[in-house]
């Protein structure tokens, strides 16, 4: 690309925040925003790429910064083959010697525990872990941030946050596209990799975690390796695989049928919901139950926390308390709890504590995950950024699953689901049997 193409590339995607509380004009801010890019092309595995890209910064960049402040931000937006050439490449030859450098990865972070553990090695040899961002882009999404908020911001919830009190954790995230286009990918991850060791793990943490001694990066992460280092490996029997086939309208169709899709006998899961137990004594017991699939009914990502049933009999139509946490879409954190019905009735109805966040926070732009943790790297906070060691204690956890499935293991059972369903009919009493009451639902 020339430099005017890739400015055209890139501000086709920005829009002024619809806040807009400067008013500015638009074409005003992304003008002066454009002032401030520059486009360099290199080679992944050539020095002089790299040689080129040091020079281009120093002449470009640092010119007009004080020594010593000459920071540098690389963002390896890279398919993982390459992760550790480019960050070699930047070590050796882009490294900045009067400043910070500081190196942000993508996903996926390996395919399993051992090559994990591998490329956590690699690139230790290059940057400290200081200047490691991992990113993970959900501990970047609002109702996910806000989770140590109402744990430890609340005393209600403190003294009720355990086996004794709550029966089951559902975190479920659904979407209601197929793998349309990204088959190669998805084919050789499948949606345990691809959302559950990272994503629903890292709610999971959240949810479960002890608290912290403070709120600085380093505490908060000892906490989540804690608590993940609890977890046994996935059992096979707590598993339920699925993949989706069409619903015989052409414009949904099969996984299988994916043209990008090479491997047309695939078994890779589209769907899975897993159970995963923590064994301490906070949690002893209680069934954690991930579930997450493309091509389902809607898009939605929440989690549940379903409180044990009212002991006695008091009142009959009584349901269980539920605390639902929606990261998306529209953020909302909402308590069912039982009232009398109004009136002259002494009936028990459930109904809402509600804080929807579009109802109540009505002048408030949320940011996106992104734009919220590039900022933190920006100011050297590594609070919402994978560690090295919670990589691995979350590969720990699914790596013998995962590997039972790769290896088309007898004991792993696949079942199918309608693209646009609610996932495979197995679901309801899958989750039935983790003491999940859907009577409870929506
Ligand atoms: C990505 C996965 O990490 O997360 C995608 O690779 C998935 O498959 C996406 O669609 C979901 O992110 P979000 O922010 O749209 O919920």
């Amino acid at each position: 690309m020339t430099h005017e193409e890739y400015l055209a590339r890139v501000t086709q995607y920005i829009k002024l925040d619809k806040n807009n509380q400067h008013h500015e004009d638009e074409q005003v801010v992304l003008d002066k925003f454009k002032h401030l890019l520059t486009y360099q092309t290199g080679t992944y595995d050539q020095d002089s790429s790299y040689q080129a890209l040091d020079t281009f910064i120093k002449t470009h960049a640092e010119a007009t910064m004080a020594p010593g402040h000459r920071n540098r931000v690389f963002y390896m937006a890279l398919p993982p083959s390459v992760f550790v050439t480019v960050a070699r490449g930047l070590r050796h030859n882009a490294y900045a010697q009067d400043g910070v450098n500081r190196i942000v990865v993508e996903k996926p972070f390996g395919k399993d525990l051992a090559s994990s553990n591998q490329l956590a090695q690699d690139l230790g040899q290059l940057f400290t872990e200081k200047e490691i961002y991992r990113i993970d882009h959900y501990l970047g999404k609002e109702m996910v941030k806000n989770m140590m908020t109402v744990r430890f911001a609340n005393i209600f919830f403190s003294q009720i946050w355990n086996r004794m009190y709550i029966d089951n954790v559902q975190v479920t995230f659904k979407e209601p596209f197929g793998t349309e286009g990204r088959g190669g990918y998805f084919d050789e991850f499948g949606i345990i990799r691809d959302v559950m060791q990272n994503h629903l793990t890292q709610i999971l943490s959240l949810i479960a975690m002890e608290r912290p001694i403070s709120t600085d990066a380093e505490a908060i992460r000892d906490e989540k390796v804690k608590v993940l280092k609890c977890i046994p490996p996935i059992d096979i029997r707590d598993a339920l695989l699925g993949q989706y086939i069409s619903d015989g309208d052409a414009r949904r169709p099969g996984y299988l049928e994916d043209p990008t899709l090479t491997n047309k006998a695939s078994l890779t899961p589209t769907f899975a919901a897993l159970v995963l137990w923590i064994q301490n004594e906070r949690w002893e017991g209680v069934p954690f139950v991930l579930k997450a699939g493309k091509a389902l009914d809607s898009a939605k990502v929440e989690v549940r926390i379903q409180f044990r049933n009212v002991a006695g009999n008091l009142y009959k139509n009584a349901a269980r308390n539920e605390l639902v946490i929606r990261v998306q879409p529209d953020e909302a954190l909402y308590m069912k709890f039982n009232n009398k019905l109004p009136g002259l009735s002494y009936q028990t109805i459930q109904t809402d504590l509600d804080l929807t966040y579009e109802n109540r926070y009505t002048d408030l732009a949320i940011p996106d995950a992104y734009e919220s943790l590039l900022l933190d790297v920006l100011r050297n906070d590594h609070s919402n950024f994978v560690r090295d060691d919670e990589l691995s204690a979350a590969w720990r956890i699914f790596t013998p699953l995962l590997h039972k499935i790769d290896q088309h293991d007898a004991e792993i059972q696949m079942t199918h689901y309608k693209y646009g369903s609610r996932g495979p009919d197995e679901l309801d009493a899958f989750v039935r049997k983790y003491g999940y009451d859907r009577s409870n639902a929506h």
